[in-house]
């Protein structure tokens, strides 16, 4: 038998890649490749690659010239480009950079076998295409090897909201949901193998509506069907568009025993009026109102959140209402971005904000959640609390995992194994991190 060719995935941008990444590596594990932690002794080299800002984008063509001296030494190392600028740029990526052999986009993953097959006999391969089949049910064939205690789950793809900044709903294409049996069966899959907590994944999540039995299903739907899953632990969603938030879906975050009380739900603007410029379809109000059903349903809901600062026309007015919006949500975690204009979105044809004004928003917004994010993990102290552990620690002995809220958490433990969920009483906060202690 010959040696298994080895396989370097390189992934950035949102957990849909690391999703992705997986399914590649398994299609590609039926052609003989194993994965290696290190682009220098590849046969192939996978960047999975993200479009969103431009920084992102740029990453990939800095990453490519890096593999010059690998690729003059083995000719025969194959280097292929997955993924959302993939889809952006397509064959534009080979005319900057020749070295490419392969590009494939999001939704063609399937492929890679064939793709694969076409690169190693000295062709180029590309495919962009947005085909009518699903991608996961072709790549389903995954070897049933152990994981880790967490995983994703891709439940949902693409967007069709079309927010004035945002690529995704051209590198991603329109909203498709799976099949509810099919998810239920990968995720049954997922707990034989030994996972406990599962975070379902789309672009747009809540609006999740898979064929399923009787018609179609909501995303509570489906999440109560996977809380009667045994072995599953906790069930997490992202991300979360505000206009989705169904009532049933709030109503699941008080009532639904596994689905753990965090959540992901982006507002990007407090100003109205950029909201209205960003075609978010929803206002500060209409956001606040949904927080406080939230919270009415689970009191103790951390929330999350994403901010753009700078996008074009926001006035220092403007800037004060989202710094507002996010004094009145009260947020656990938020991510704050310069806006970046992106080929082909609406805003970027519109005047722009001089870059010393961004920054100086970003650097103010960034101040606030700081001190948000700290207040909220402080706060966690002389709580008692659900640790799901992942790993062991920087210290002899001790064990770390994320609490139900998603902070980690580090414990001094005998006996704590990788996967155990426990309980926990915070007793101290760190910089980032919590310090707990087993509760007998
Ligand atoms: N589907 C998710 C977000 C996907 S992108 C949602 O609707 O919330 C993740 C985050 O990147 C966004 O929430 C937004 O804050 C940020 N983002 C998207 N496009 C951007 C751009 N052009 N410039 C800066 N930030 C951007
Ligand atoms: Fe982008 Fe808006 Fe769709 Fe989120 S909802 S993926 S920000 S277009
Ligand atoms: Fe980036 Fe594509 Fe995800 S643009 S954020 S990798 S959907």
């Amino acid at each position: 038998m010959s040696e298994a060719k080895k396989l370097y995935i390189k992934t950035y941008g949102c957990q849909m890649n690391v999703y992705d990444s997986e399914r590649m590596a398994e299609a590609l594990g039926g052609q003989g490749y194993v994965e290696t932690q290190s682009p220098d002794d590849a046969d192939m080299i996978l960047l999975n690659t993200c479009h969103i800002r431009e920084k992102a984008a740029e990453k990939v063509y800095s990453e490519l010239g890096r593999y010059k001296g690998l690729k003059a030494a083995k000719p025969d190392l194959k280097i292929g480009v997955a993924g959302c600028v993939a889809q952006a740029e397509g064959e534009e990526i080979m005319r900057r950079q020749p070295m490419v052999d392969l590009v494939v986009g999001p939704q063609s993953y399937h492929r890679l076998p064939e793709l694969e097959a076409k690169a190693r006999s000295g062709e180029k391969a590309l495919d962009t295409d947005f085909p009518e089949e699903d991608k996961f049910e072709v790549l389903k064939n995954r070897p049933k090897a152990k994981r880790g205690p967490t995983a994703f789950l891709t439940v949902q793809e693409g967007c069709d909201k079309f927010c004035a900044f945002c690529v995704v709903p051209y590198t991603r294409g329109a909203e498709v949901s799976r099949p509810a049996d099919r998810i239920l069966t990968e995720a049954r899959d997922l707990v034989e193998r030994g996972v406990r907590e599962i975070t379902l994944l789309g672009q747009n999540v809540n609006a999740y509506h898979g064929a399923g039995e009787g018609g179609d299903w909501s995303l509570a739907r489906l999440i109560w069907a996977l809380n009667d899953i045994d072995g599953l632990e906790r069930i997490r969603f992202t991300t979360s568009h505000p206009n989705d938030m169904t009532d049933d879906l709030i109503e699941a975050h008080g009532t639904c025993p596994k689905l753990m009380p965090y959540l992901h739900l982006p507002v990007q603007s407090g100003s109205d009026r950029i909201l209205k410029r960003m075609n978010r379809q929803h206002t500060a109000d209409s956001y606040l109102k949904i927080i406080e059903k939230l919270r009415d349903a689970r009191p103790d809901l951390l929330l999350s959140g994403d901010f753009i600062v700078g996008f074009p026309e926001e006035t220092e007015e403007d800037f004060q209402d989202t710094l507002d919006i996010i004094r009145a949500s009260n947020y656990g975690y938020a991510y704050s971005f310069k806006y970046s204009t992106r080929p082909g979105t609406p805003a970027a044809e519109r005047d722009q904000l001089p870059e010393d004004v961004k920054d100086d928003r970003l650097q103010r917004v960034q101040a606030l959640i700081t001190q948000q994010q700290k207040a909220a993990q402080d706060a966690m102290v002389g709580k008692e609390v659900g640790v799901l552990f992942e790993k062991p620690g920087r210290l002899p002995g001790q064990m770390v995992g994320k609490s139900d809220h998603l902070h980690a958490v580090h414990v001094q433990g005998e006996g704590i194994q990788t996967g155990d969920l426990r309980r926990v009483r915070i007793v101290d906060s760190g910089r980032n991190s919590l310090a707990g202690a087993l509760v007998a």
